[in-house]
């Protein structure tokens, strides 16, 4: 299994908002490659199987729901540790909280809708990435 892989979708507030090149392009710059990407629009069952983890939380079901409100752009990204800097990149949950010039202190609204998803573990990356891109998805 690729340790140097991490998985993102720029998340319905993003693409809503017209901020797909802008946030494509600070992880072009932040040295990441495009190993697979797509733009497409999860069923409520997609969407509580992904975040399956969070199904007891008390904030499920908003998640689901928008989740699920409009279009993502899913993507697998590639460079020397991946996961964690992915990670750094994006900035804390809560805009509130993540640092300057992060993807989510600049594009995030609230700590629900937070602009972009990061895989937190290479496993995860690893089973997100094939959630959403076959094999011959993956170049
Ligand atoms: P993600 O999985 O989307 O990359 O986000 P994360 O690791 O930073 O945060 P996580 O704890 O995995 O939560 C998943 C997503 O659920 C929504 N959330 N809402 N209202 C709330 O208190 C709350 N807490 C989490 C966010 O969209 C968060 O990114
Ligand atoms: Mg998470």
């Amino acid at each position: 299994m690729a340790t140097n892989r991490t998985f993102t979708m720029l998340k319905p507030d993003a693409v809503e908002n017209g901020h797909t090149g802008a946030i494509l392009e600070k992880i072009n710059t932040a040295g990441f490659r495009i190993v697979a990407l797509k733009k497409t629009q999860m069923t409520k069952a997609d969407a509580e199987s992904f975040y399956a983890v969070h199904n007891e939380r008390p904030f499920f079901g908003e998640l689901v729901e928008f989740m699920t409100r409009g279009p993502v752009v899913a993507a697998i990204l590639e460079k020397d540790n991946a996961v964690d800097d992915f990670r750094t990149l994006i900035g804390a949950t809560n805009p509130a909280d993540a640092a300057e010039g992060t993807i989510r202190k600049l594009y995030a609204t609230s700590m629900g809708e937070n602009a972009v998803h990061g895989s937190d573990s290479d496993d995860n990356a690893n089973i997100e990435g094939n959630f959403h891109f076959s094999r011959r998805e993956q170049f």
